[in-house]
């Protein structure tokens, strides 16, 4: 790219800011005058069209640029030559017209001739139109002609000079998909920036984000987008659904983008009324093709459906002793005559740690060759699930004879979220040049999943989309780099992350070259420091059941630390067998200790603490260092970031500095937790630091009781080499009130202390953050997360539901399945008791509770008057989510919880009468009840 300086400059015509949709001037002259530039709020992404700065080529793209030539047609090219006209006008600041025909000088020619390069190419050349020199967008079709269209303006945008302009660019995938996990409700999962981009609710009715998306989509190369949910509710294949999604699908087409719906593979019985989904049915086969006819009438390029199935809850073949890839055919079959395709996900798993890398290979291994050529099998990008680093999927090369695609994901769910900067193009870019050997050395990802390897005309990959509702899109500001890099990835997985990187800072910020220079760095940065100050050498899962806060305690199976050393071991010699689905010579490398690459380590091999990693380190002074230094890393990003203070707009700026003052916050918890708790495993000092820990004292959550004092067991350990005293204490928060303990501790010793506190009335879910004083050495503070549950002389119902013969919380009342209703009872079940179960720990409200995989009905007599009903949900174990309906209507839903979370759904429950609340989860998974509350 080249740089230019444009010193002196001042931006901002009047024809400029006259184009409407301008969003302010160039970076380098407002920074030069001091004067930030105008706010801006993320709107736009990186289809920003500012005025270009830099006189030199503004003159230069004046001359050649001055109209389009475009013929009359609506579709990609008429998008194409809408898109050329605006952005120009407001980039040059002067009119750039549409016109038919070439006539006169400057003039920019939009067109289509057929391609070998197929039709999505395109070229950009200088040339001659009607004798006149012309700039030229060649697609080799509508589609080719609109990523043409988007590449110039790309080139303006970054300031690039087109003297010798000489493009030719084809997309290496195929399908090139965004994948959205949106709900009907309008909610997202895993969505981190709000409620879904579709406003399902108002639809047919379209607004400009609509347009917004699509653009955005289409500017780089993304070809088609499934719009809801993997986790599917079938109402979206419902005629009134079909109906409303009529207008998006025409405006996404006018984008060169094509609607795809995630199915439920049990909608023959949710809306056919039959009473399987058997795929070798006649009835549901029948039901298929009925309803697919249906929904191609509707809508008649629709590009196919993607299907979860026997997976996490979801419904598939495997129940009617079908295979995936029967169930994949069933609606490959009915898809075939109106061009559509099956996306068939190939995440399944068991929620168990030993078995979770290996499922999918076992299960689709045998399968290969079986599908239909029109069905898909789409993998993650790693065995587990969206991991921040794992190893390529072993399904990648293992299914010589079957269409495969990669879905890699967007959204941060397990990389922070819309809070930590983590730009995973580096991500990306590993997987897609990861070598499998499949057909020798050379064989990527990127050439499999391209359907180059083994000639196949399916292929390509999606990715679970990060955008929300949110007026930037993505909360983090920063974050829609990730979108747009995914989707310039998808295009092309050999573009540098570099380019990749600084293209979308120029597009979206500007081209001042220390503000280019500063974010790029940021960005590229970023998803190393994340694996450094959060899962080291190839270790998952250190995080709770949001995915967010870390916590190696919740899920110990993962990472296996004891006394001794660390690691999952995935060997065929002594672990699961997991590297053994790898080509030779890659499953050497992964079985080999001396072979394996460290930042692997962890995932592959179990190896004690003192083991020697190539570079020198042992690992756990790698796992100190790399959370220190990682976390003094993010420190640093939020400080580069406020400089550049002055030269960004106040607005992003400001929202950007909001995100890196959390993004530290959270750095700093990472490094205390994981040090902390790696520190009290294996009792090694670290070489270079010294320091004392608090560490929550077990893996569940604890509870406390509002309103009464309590005592509240910490850990406390002494990291340094000599003795120390140390003083723990809480935080007085919100009502709260709390004292302090002490204890004097040896060198590498630890003990445990109870500190005082009674907490405010309300029932919470929280974390507490102790407080550590010892003289002045630093302190490592883990966080310990926390149930409260208000002391029952102060509720008008308190009930502690589970077992008929377990402990009870002081106070509280059981509620047990031998409670059936009578008349003028409080509570108790009708039409049937559920199961109960008892988990043998401390708490006594949350080791026990009353669950069933039926649907069962309790009914309540509420005292007069309004009231909030508050129900606890959880168990040590995983739960599927628990819906709780009043009297027929959902009133709540809890999300997926992992082992040791908890959580309370309030809702309103009218007073002074009977009411029946129903709990129910997933079809065949359990819902969870662990206690009722009412405030008095
Ligand atoms: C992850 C994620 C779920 C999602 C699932 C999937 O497990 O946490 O929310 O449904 O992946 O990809 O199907």
């Amino acid at each position: 790219m080249t740089g230019v300086t444009r010193r002196g400059f001042v931006a901002g015509t009047s024809a400029a800011v006259a184009a409407g949709w301008l969003s302010g001037a160039a970076g380098t002259a407002w920074a030069d005058t001091g004067t930030p530039p105008p706010d801006e709020d993320g709107s736009r992404l990186w289809l920003r069209y500012p005025l270009v700065a830099d006189r030199r080529l503004l003159d230069e793209y004046r001359r050649d640029l001055r109209y389009v030539v475009a013929p009359d047609t609506d579709g990609p090219l008429g998008s194409a030559a809408g898109e050329l006209s605006r952005a120009l006008t407001s980039l040059l600041g002067r009119d750039v017209p549409i016109r038919r025909k070439v006539d006169g000088a400057g003039p920019l020619v939009l067109r289509t001739a057929a391609s070998d390069a197929g039709p999505e190419s395109y070229t950009l050349r200088r040339g001659r139109v009607d004798g006149t020199a012309a700039v030229i967008i060649t697609g080799g079709a509508d589609r080719g002609a609109l990523y043409g269209a988007f590449h110039l303006l790309r080139l303006v945008q970054t300031h690039v000079t087109l003297d010798r302009l000489d493009v030719a660019e084809r997309p290496r995938n195929p399908l090139r998909l965004a994948n959205h996990w949106d709900n009907l409700d309008g909610s997202v999962e895993r969505g981190y920036a709000g409620r879904s981009v579709f406003g399902f609710a108002e639809l047919p009715e379209l607004t400009e984000r609509h347009s917004t998306y699509a653009r955005a989509l289409a500017s780089v190369g993304l070809n088609g987008t499934v719009i809801n949910n993997v986790n599917a509710n079938a109402q979206f294949i419902a005629p009134e659904m079909l109906f409303k999604l009529q207008p998006l699908a025409a405006l996404l087409r006018g984008w060169g983008i094509s609607l795809y719906l995630s199915l439920n593979f049990a909608s023959p019985m949710i809306l056919g009324g039959l009473t399987t989904a058997d795929p070798f049915d006649a009835g549901v086969k029948d039901w298929w093709r009925t309803k697919i006819t249906e929904i191609y009438r509707a809508i008649p390029d629709l590009g196919g459906f993607l299907v979860k199935a026997d997976s996490e809850g979801q419904p598939g073949p495997i129940s009617y002793g079908r295979t995936h890839a029967d169930g994949a055919n069933l609606i490959a079959e009915a898809a075939a005559p109106h061009g559509g395709i099956v996306m068939w996900r190939a995440f399944v798993h068991d929620f168990n740690a030993l078995e979770w890398s290996n499922k999918a290979y076992e299960t689709f291994k045998p399968l290969d060759g079986k599908f239909a050529d029109n069905a898909i099998v789409q993998i993650k990008n790693g065995p587990i699930d969206f991991q921040v680093r794992e190893p390529a999927h072993p399904l990648f090369g293992a299914l010589p004879n079957t269409n495969a695609m990669m879905e890699l994901q967007v959204t941060q769910e397990y990389t922070g979220q819309s809070t930590h900067l983590c730009y995973l193009v580096p991500q990306w870019q590993e997987v897609y040049g990861f070598d499998t050997h499949a057909e020798g050395s050379g064989t990527t990802v990127a050439k499999i999943i391209s359907g180059r390897t083994y000639g196949r005309e399916l292929g390509g990959v999606a990715g679970v989309m990060n955008l929300g509702d949110d007026t930037d899109w993505t909360r983090h500001q920063l974050a829609a780099a990730n979108t747009h890099g995914y989707g310039r990835l998808a295009w092309n997985p050999g573009l540098k992350a570099r380019d990749i990187a600084e293209e979308w800072t120029r597009q979206t910020f500007g081209n001042d070259q220390r503000e280019v220079a500063v974010i790029t760095g940021l960005l590229l940065g970023s998803w190393q420091t994340y694996l450094d100050y959060t899962n080291p050498l190839g270790v998952s899962f250190l995080i709770k059941g949001d995915h967010f806060t870390p916590s190696p305690q919740t899920n110990t199976g993962w990472h296996q630390a004891d006394a001794e050393g660390t690691g999952f071991d995935r060997t065929v010699a002594t672990g699961n067998g997991f590297t053994g689905f790898y080509h030779r010579p890659v499953s050497d490398r992964f079985e080999n200790l001396s072979d394996c690459p460290d930042e692997l380590l962890l995932f592959l091999h179990h190896v004690p603490y003192g083991h020697r990693l190539k570079s020198g380190k042992t690992v756990i002074q790698h796992v100190y260092d790399s959370h220190f230094d990682g976390a003094a890393e993010v420190g640093r990003m939020r400080d580069r970031w406020r400089e550049l203070r002055g030269r960004i707009d106040a607005k992003r700026w400001a929202d950007t500095a909001e995100r890196f003052d959390r993004h530290r916050e959270q750095a700093i918890l990472w490094r205390d937790t994981i040090a902390g708790y790696y520190f009290a495993a294996s009792r090694v000092l670290d070489e270079r630091r010294s320091w004392v820990q608090v560490t929550p004292t077990g893996n569940a959550a604890i509870c406390l009781i509002g309103g009464r004092e309590n005592l509240v067991r910490l850990s406390l350990a002494n990291a340094s080499a000599a003795e120390a005293e140390l003083v723990a204490g809480l935080p007085e928060r919100d009502g709260w009130t709390s004292g302090t303990a002490g204890l004097v501790l040896p060198s590498k010793g630890d003990g445990t202390v109870d500190v005082p506190v009674t907490p405010s009335l309300p029932p919470q879910v929280l974390t507490l953050r102790p407080t550590l004083r010892s003289g002045d050495l630093p302190a490592l503070i883990a966080e310990q997360p926390v149930i409260t549950a208000p002391a029952g002389e102060h509720c008008l119902l308190a009930v502690d539901a589970g077992s008929a013969s377990s402990p009870l919380l002081d106070g509280y009342r059981r509620l047990s399945p031998a409670d059936a209703w009578a008349d003028g009872a409080a509570y108790g079940w009708v039409g049937g008791a559920p199961q109960s179960r008892d988990r043998n720990i401390a708490a006594p409200l949350l080791r026990d509770f009353v669950n069933d995989t039926r649907a069962r009905a309790l009914r309540l007599t509420v005292p007069a008057g309004d009231h909030e009903l508050h129900v606890l949900v959880g168990d040590v174990h995983d739960s599927f989510p628990t819906t709780v309906k009043v009297d027929g209507k959902v009133a709540a839903v809890s999300e997926f919880l992992l082992g040791g979370s908890f959580t309370w759904l309030n809702f309103a429950v009218p007073g002074g009468r009977t009411v029946e609340l129903e709990f129910s989860s997933v079809p065949g998974q359990h819902w969870h009840l662990n206690g009722l509350v009412i405030l008095s």
